[in-house]
């Protein structure tokens, strides 16, 4: 797999002992494949149903390979044609392959389902099933829309809910562990818990969060606002960096969850990776360049005014530098750097704070001052005099981490 891997395929739960969450669910289907060993059950198929994200597809992949079944595949595209219906018929026949296995047939995504091949499809589906020798499973959001009432009678339906924190937090672990990434229990937490259930997306979180690192704090994550879910954003993005009309990229303001700075610092993040082609990056920084000059004309003016100017250049301006830049592979969308800069920086000066007091204890100044004056001073001796250092640790009543923080270096 390339650079850019998605940890949602690189860690696919192989196995039904990987999926997390939905125990009851699992092993109720668990049983009803296995009955088929007894002969065919008065359910011919399973109908599993729930949000997107939390395991449905997978699961069946997984109970497949567990068993070691052939597993027969099929998208709501496969069967719209009667060809394609007669094919899976024939498919579904058969509890064996030639080759002696058992073969279980899932046909997934059924809410994609639409348009005039519709109706046939699924009155061909519940007729396939009528025939079928073989377990079929059958999976979408919603079991309960009117066009499957038919269907849902000759279907065992089991409900998959959204996992708990808890359980989506142990798939995270398992896959930092994999990746040799040292994570903060409550880094992995407030992930897990930001996904509200969608193991899918706290999986793509923890990959733009965490990849190509050997630790993960608490630090790392939590300056993502709840409110910032990354669907929406990179919708967003997508729609500004990939935009095709100037309308279009300025309503993508209209959708974004973050204020105009931060949506700033997002576009500022991700032009690089996804605009190649040199010039079409030039055209894209200029934008970029001029609307943060509007930024510091609001800044200095307060005349909020200039926000129109800011949202053009940012939006319309970086959707129009597109113009050579071949449409490549899949290029993952970047949590802004600057940002974290900024919250790191802010945990810098609660330490800087921190020792300010210290030093305000022996020298009867203030706090703020002490960390703003002396603190530059200490950091010179720390970093150069070992010695001096070690007396002015001790005298200040210094701890370990604010020496480190001094010293910039843990070894010293
Ligand atoms: N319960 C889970 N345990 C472990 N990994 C999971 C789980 N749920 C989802 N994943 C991860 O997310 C990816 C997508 O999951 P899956 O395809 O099973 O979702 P789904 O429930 O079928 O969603 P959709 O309704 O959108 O098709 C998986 O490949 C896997 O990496
Ligand atoms: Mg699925």
């Amino acid at each position: 797999m390339g650079l850019y891997a998605a940890w949602t395929l690189k860690h696919k739960p192989k196995s039904l002992t990987e999926v997390v969450g939905n125990k009851d669910a699992i092993q109720k289907f668990v049983d009803w494949v296995k009955s088929w060993e007894k002969g065919i059950p008065k359910k011919k198929a399973v109908f599993l149903y729930g949000p997107p994200g939390i395991g449905k597809t997978v699961s069946v992949e997984a109970l497949a390979n567990d068993l070691r079944m052939e597993f027969v595949e099929k998208n709501a595209s496969d069967y719209r044609t009667e060809d394609a219906v007669h094919h899976f018929a024939g498919l579904a026949s058969q509890y064996g392959s030639l080759f002696g296995g058992r073969r279980i047939v899932l046909l997934d995504e059924l809410d994609g389902l639409t348009g005039t091949a519709d109706k046939g499809g699924v009155k061909a589906i519940t007729d396939v099933i009528k025939s079928a020798q073989c377990p079929i499973v059958l999976i979408a959001n919603n079991a309960y829309d009117p066009r499957f009432s038919e269907l849902r009678n000759y279907c065992l339906l089991i409900e998959f809910k959204k996992p708990p924190a808890g359980e989506v937090m142990k798939h995270l672990k398992r896959i930092c562990e994999r990746e040799g990434i040292q994570a903060e229990e409550n880094a992995l937490k407030f992930i897990a818990q930001r996904s509200e259930g969608d193991v899918r997306s706290a999986v793509n979180d923890l990959q733009a969060l965490a990849q190509g690192k050997e630790k993960l704090t608490y630090e790392d994550v939590s300056w993502l606002g709840y409110r910032d879910r990354q669907d929406t954003i990179f919708n967003v993005l997508r729609m500004i960096i990939y935009g095709r009309t100037c309308m279009g990229a300025k309503q993508a303001v209209d959708m974004a969850d973050v204020d105009i700075d931060m949506l700033f610092e997002w576009i500022y993040e991700n032009v690089p990776a996804h605009l190649t082609d040199p010039h079409d990056l030039v055209r894209a920084m200029n934008a970029l360049a001029m609307a943060d000059v509007y930024r510091g004309r609001i800044r200095s003016t307060q005349d909020w005014s200039f926000t129109r100017y800011v949202i053009d250049y940012m939006t319309a301006g970086v959707a129009m530098a597109r113009k050579n830049t071949k449409p490549g592979g899949w290029i993952p969308f970047k949590f802004p750097t600057r940002i974290q800069a900024l919250s790191r920086s802010k945990a810098e000066r609660a330490m800087q704070l921190k020792i300010g007091y210290k030093i305000k204890q022996k020298c009867h100044i203030s706090a703020n001052r002490a960390s703003k004056e002396i603190l530059p001073y200490l950091k010179i001796i720390f970093r150069n005099n070992a010695e001096t250092a070690a007396g002015l640790a001790k005298w200040l009543d210094l701890d370990l981490e604010m020496v480190e923080y001094l010293t910039g270096n843990k070894e010293r």
